[in-house]
């Protein structure tokens, strides 16, 4: 879809239909007044016919509106006004966009960016708008015959600003959302894509793909490659599917030559069957989302360049697949990670930790300003969180305290988890270093202190996303979290939004 920005009247647009919010109750917002003047109280004779509350989630459309230039106004309900903030503003322009693609308008203009949200400029607006949008759209059908056709969706959708003068902010934040939206969609792609196409040899070329179209370095590392770097742990993952592991590294290098990089590193296993730890039945196909750490950063690092963002950004993606095939390890088996730690696998289960440690050792040559990892680590994150907020873990304050702050702007929040040496106790092995797991109790935290251990040489933060990155139900689908959250961190550090 065609986004632009527009600053003008609502009654003069020659668009197909034209967007107004009405609060509760029956309260014209400040564009609807204006066009409602033209109409002649059309509009607000409709209102006090009680035809609309303005209640949250409720439309009406209105055709052959005197005074205007439209072929349709769409009023679309926000809530009391003193009760209207982030959330309400989002599904606002979460329901007209999708009232607007079912109206058979092909282009809208919406009046509802203009509107005040506490603490949010023009840019958050614009920015979250094209998001929303976006996302609201979004359907992933390409294995569908047949599609679910909408008769006349929606091509184009124009942001209203008040004045000339917003012009240049808002283009600039549409820019940014798009981007974002973007960079978010590829991963959702990715997330929903089935593990018998989405295997580590697809994320591979995928990542080759958007180097070449975006203007990113990309290597691949094989399995020889990791043999000769001593990654023993992420190798033994592999072990078990026919599916060869790979480690993707993408570059964008956007800031000084010798400026430290950002580097994330993504969760890559395209299919986690559990290995001979095998998982039980149910939902086991909920288990192709799990490279939706490594879709993430793949989608973020699109988006950073296509942002031409002032940073150097690394992306480490580690790829395997989970399999309990006869090569596959066993619990109780032992293994070296290239940290020169030792393992003793307990579950096999357990094996996002593992392949992430040796991405974690690796990412050590980029000499990093930080390190954030991105991982469907653990169901436990799941039951403490559920599927509103990430798990956040940190070594660093002030990183903790960057990245809470990017999710609060982006709208993909995260929540700071405790990473205490008491729980480092729970990892403890008679055999080796250290175990993979560290029983039922707290099993997000001491999945994290687990990977805390690898992490030792930077800033590093954590984000277990196995509740946010996808959604179960009717639903059902991924989400593309938290390429917001990123993208939003990075652009804070670049200094183009302020925290
Ligand atoms: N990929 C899973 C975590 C997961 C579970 C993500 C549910 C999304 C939804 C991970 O590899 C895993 O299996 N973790 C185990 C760890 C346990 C064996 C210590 C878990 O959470 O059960
Ligand atoms: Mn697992
Ligand atoms: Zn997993």
């Amino acid at each position: 879809m065609e986004f632009s920005i527009k600053s003008g009247i609502p009654e003069k647009q020659r668009s197909a239909c034209v967007v107004i919010g009405v609060f509760e109750p029956r309260k014209l917002s400040l564009p609807g007044e204006i066009l409602n003047k033209a109409a002649n109280n059309h509009v607000s004779d409709l209102l006090r016919r009680g035809d609309m509350e303005g209640k949250a989630g409720t439309t009406l459309l209105l055709h052959s509106v005197p005074g205007t230039l439209c072929d349709r106004v769409l009023l679309v309900g926000l809530g009391k006004e003193r009760d209207f903030h982030e959330k309400e503003y989002l599904e606002a322009i979460a329901t007209a966009v999708r009232t607007l693609n079912e109206t058979g308008a092909f282009d809208g203009t919406i009046y509802l960016t203009e509107l005040a949200v506490k603490k949010r400029d023009l840019g958050w607006r614009i920015r979250q708008a094209a998001m929303v949008a976006t996302a609201a759209l979004y359907r992933f059908d390409r294995f569908k015959s047949k599609k679910d056709q909408v008769r006349r969706p929606l091509r184009k959708l124009t942001l209203a600003v008040e004045s000339r003068a917003d012009l240049a902010v808002a283009e600039n934040a549409l820019a940014q959302g798009l981007a974002i939206a973007e960079g978010r969609s590829l991963a959702q792609d990715l997330g929903n894509l089935p593990g018998n196409i989405c295997n580590p040899s697809y994320l591979a070329e995928q990542a080759q793909q958007i180097g070449r179209t975006h203007g990113l370095k990309v290597e691949v590392l094989e399995r020889a490659d990791m043999e000769k770097l001593g990654m023993g742990s992420l190798l033994s993952v592999a072990r078990g599917s026919r599916q060869p592991p790979k480690l993707i590294i993408l570059r964008h290098a956007g800031g000084k030559q010798d400026a430290a990089p950002i580097v994330l590193v993504g969760k890559g296993i395209t299919f986690d069957s559990g290995g001979i730890s095998l998982k039980p039945g149910a939902e086991m196909d909920e288990m192709k989302y799990d490279m939706s750490g490594a879709a993430s950063v793949l989608g973020t690092l699109q988006a950073a360049a296509k942002m031409r963002l002032p940073l150097n950004v690394v992306g480490v993606v580690p790829c395997a697949e989970n399999m309990p095939g006869g090569e596959a390890s066993r619990p109780g088996d032992i293994v070296t990670s290239m940290s020169g730690q030792t393992i003793e696998i307990l579950n096999t289960d357990a094996e996002g930790r593992l392949i992430l440690c040796d991405a974690l050792t690796y990412a050590e040559r980029f000499e990093p300003e930080s390190v954030i990892d991105i991982a469907t680590l653990t169901g436990a994150c799941v039951i403490a969180l559920g599927h509103v907020a990430s798990g956040l873990y940190a070594n660093n304050e002030g990183l903790a305290r960057d990245l809470l702050g990017a999710g609060e702007d982006a709208w993909d929040r995260a929540w700071h988890m405790p990473l205490w040496e008491d729980y480092q106790e729970q990892l403890k092995s008679p055999f080796a270093d250290m175990t993979n797991v560290g029983g039922r109790a707290a099993g997000s935290i001491t999945a994290a202190c687990f990977l805390a251990r690898y992490a030792k040489k930077y800033r590093w933060a954590h984000l277990d996303i196995a509740g946010t990155a996808w959604r179960g139900g009717d639903k059902k689908g991924s989400t593309g979290r938290p390429v917001p959250l990123l993208t939003h961190f990075l652009l804070t550090r670049a200094g183009l939004i302020s925290a």
